[in-house]
């Protein structure tokens, strides 16, 4: 992997293909690995550049700092380290979070915005006092803690098993410090409405963690965004219909 040091951090990146900058970004508890499948479809257009957050796979896990909007500050980073005044962001759940926070923070650096199984509202009390409540057993137990997620990120069960050994290489601090970070997340439906540029919109119909009605909602908000939605796909349709979502990526353009 590439390293760059920003932000007093070193930032971990994987980088592919040639044509028009796309940052990637991963969801929880993942790294830029969960993009494996997709990037291949990506290659011939799209300079693919694929980050571990801070906190997550090759990335520095400071002890502090860990709000969306620092994670946003990071890619902002990679891009000036990279000489990129602007690229596409495409985010997965929670990396729809920080692009959402990248949009609302450097909105002149975004070219297009994709958000794959995400959304643009803010948790419920409930939800940010159960993320809360899961930080602090990630802190106590380890990324055992959130394994059973894994089930989750995917329909298709062949995938639990990778899911799970990606979950259980993350490091505690980071995976609780993303915890809260997502709890203290703004509601970003205004933001969503304002924005001047493409969205792509991708959502699984058998999505069990982020119910599709919030990419139909997001597509109210914003009329003019190209939504795809695949049937049989849940959580994770960068793995689980790789060229089906490179192919919603393409429409960015
Ligand atoms: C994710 O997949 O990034 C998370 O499940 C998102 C969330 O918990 O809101």
């Amino acid at each position: 992997m590439n390293h760059v040091a920003i932000n007093g951090i070193s930032l971990a990146y994987e980088r592919a293909g040639r044509g028009h900058p796309l940052v990637l970004v991963h969801g929880f508890p993942l790294d830029h690995s969960s993009w494996a499948s997709l990037v291949p479809h990506l290659t011939d257009t799209f300079d693919v550049i694929q980050p571990d957050l801070r906190g997550f796979g090759a990335s520095s896990a400071p002890e502090s700092g860990y709000s969306l909007e620092d994670m946003a500050a990071d890619l902002d980073a990679l891009l000036t380290a990279l000489n990129l005044p602007s690229a596409f962001l495409a985010g997965h759940s929670m990396g729809g979070y920080v692009s959402l926070a990248f949009a609302r923070r450097f909105g002149p650096r975004l070219r297009g915005l994709a958000l794959i199984g995400s959304q643009a509202v803010a948790d419920t009390p409930e939800r940010q006092a159960g993320r809360h409540t899961t930080a602090a057993q990630v802190l106590e137990q380890g990324p055992l803690a959130v394994a059973g997620m894994a089930e989750k990120l995917s329909a298709n069960p062949d995938q639990t098993s990778f899911l799970r050994e990606l979950i259980l290489r993350q490091k505690p601090v980071g995976l609780a410090h993303a915890l809260k970070a997502m709890a203290a997340r703004p509601d970003s439906q205004a933001l969503l409405a304002s924005l001047q540029v493409p969205l792509v919109l991708v959502h699984g119909l058998a999505d069990s963690l982020i119910p599709f009605d919030r990419s139909r909602e997001m597509k109210t908000l914003y009329p003019q965004a190209n939504l795809t939605e695949l049937p049989g796909v849940g959580h994770s349709p960068a793995l689980e219909a790789p060229a089906e979502t490179a192919a919603a990526l393409q429409r960015l353009l």
